[in-house]
């Protein structure tokens, strides 16, 4: 069985001081290049391939910066307005650096009722994280709250980056959070 986020949950990130300096290395050289053109051919319209123009950036990076929406709006013959406007609709692209391993807590009334309050509270805690949003010092983890993950019989339903994961309860989370060191 396999969920997708949810396009309207999310929290605000507040952004990691540090990672917005370094100038901006371009992504779409090389194989990526070879791939994306590639993915090209198999659209109707170059716009048609911005979500997964973006995903690749963001699998390349970590985030999607200013300088990688206007490097993809470049490629595709758009505004980097236009890209800034479909990067900020969806959750799923992160607009600041954020950890390794980006924990996505469903907090929405079924899973509330069922402790995902105290789920969040034990990520937070055992992440080192202390705050939603907030990247834990070593780089490691990012832990938000999102709206339903679609998996409401499965309280608490987690995402760890793709991973989805079911039935989580604040006692599963330091073993599962060994998995992703
Ligand atoms: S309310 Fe949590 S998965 Fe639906």
């Amino acid at each position: 069985m396999s969920h997708g986020p949810s396009a309207s949950g999310g929290a605000t990130l507040k952004p990691s001081p540090g990672h917005h300096d370094a100038p901006h290395e371009p992504v779409f050289t090389g194989a990526t290049r070879a791939a994306l053109d590639e993915l090209i051919t198999r659209y109707p319209t170059k716009q048609a391939v911005l979500l997964p123009a973006l995903w690749m950036l963001q699998e390349a990076r970590g985030w999607v910066s200013e300088a990688g929406m206007a490097e993809v709006a470049a490629l595709l013959g758009i505004t980097p307005a236009y890209v800034k406007g479909v990067v900020t609709f969806y959750t799923m692209y992160h607009q600041h650096p954020v950890g390794k391993y980006f924990i996505q807590v469903c907090t929405t009334s079924p899973c509330n009722v069922c402790g995902a309050e105290d789920v969040v509270k034990a990520f937070l805690e055992t992440t080192g994280c202390g705050e939603l949003g907030v990247t834990s010092d070593d780089g490691r983890y990012t832990v938000i709250e999102v709206e339903c993950l679609g998996a409401c019989g499965f309280a608490t339903p987690v995402m760890v980056n793709s991973d989805f994961l079911e039935s989580v309860t604040p006692d599963t989370v330091p073993g599962l959070l060994a998995r992703y060191q």
